[in-house]
């Protein structure tokens, strides 16, 4: 008995831990980032999803969106499991859970990108034009697809 309660006790303490440090891939994911406003809500994604926006998309994610690259937060693969140097608190959002992407409008993705999301890691990328946020919003779609 006394054998069953400890290893509950230590059981449920390395889940917390894993999931206050981000190492679990939960999935439906919380979201602590608000709602766009409408206007960007309406917004549909004028690109074609296709080899050459996706290619481009990819391009910035793993290496030319400035100061940091999407990648190493939302993790190579896009699962949100971000290089240990940039864990945080909420973390990043997991691309591949469709779950909780399903339910996000490409311009709520769109105005996230464009203005970061307070309260969170997620930082305003606005060095990046309209078409590169476009091209970035298919390319982390992909992770799900
Ligand atoms: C410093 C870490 C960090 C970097 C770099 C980063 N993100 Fe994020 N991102 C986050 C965090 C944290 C969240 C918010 C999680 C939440 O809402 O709980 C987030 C959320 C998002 C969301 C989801 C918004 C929503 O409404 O749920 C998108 C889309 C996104 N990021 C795209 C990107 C793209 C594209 C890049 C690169 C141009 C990028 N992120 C770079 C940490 C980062």
């Amino acid at each position: 008995m006394i054998c069953k309660v400890a290893a509950l006790i230590l059981c449920s303490a390395l889940f917390m831990s894993s999931s206050v440090l981000g190492f679990a891939q939960e999935c439906p994911q919380d979201r602590k980032t608000p709602t766009a406003p409408q206007e960007f809500l309406a917004l549909k994604n004028p690109l074609l999803f296709d080899d050459k926006t996706l290619k481009a998309g990819e391009n910035l994610f793993h290496n030319q969106a400035k100061p940091i690259a999407c990648k190493f937060c939302h993790g190579i693969k896009g699962n949100g499991k971000s290089d240990p140097d940039f864990e945080s608190t909420p973390p990043p959002r997991n691309f591949t859970c469709r779950e909780t992407m399903g339910k996000l409008p490409d311009g709520q993705l769109f105005w996230v990108i464009k203005n970061g999301s307070k309260n969170t890691s997620m930082f305003a990328f606005p060095g990046l034009s309209d078409n590169q946020i476009w091209q970035l919003v298919h390319y982390v779609r992909s992770f799900g697809k």
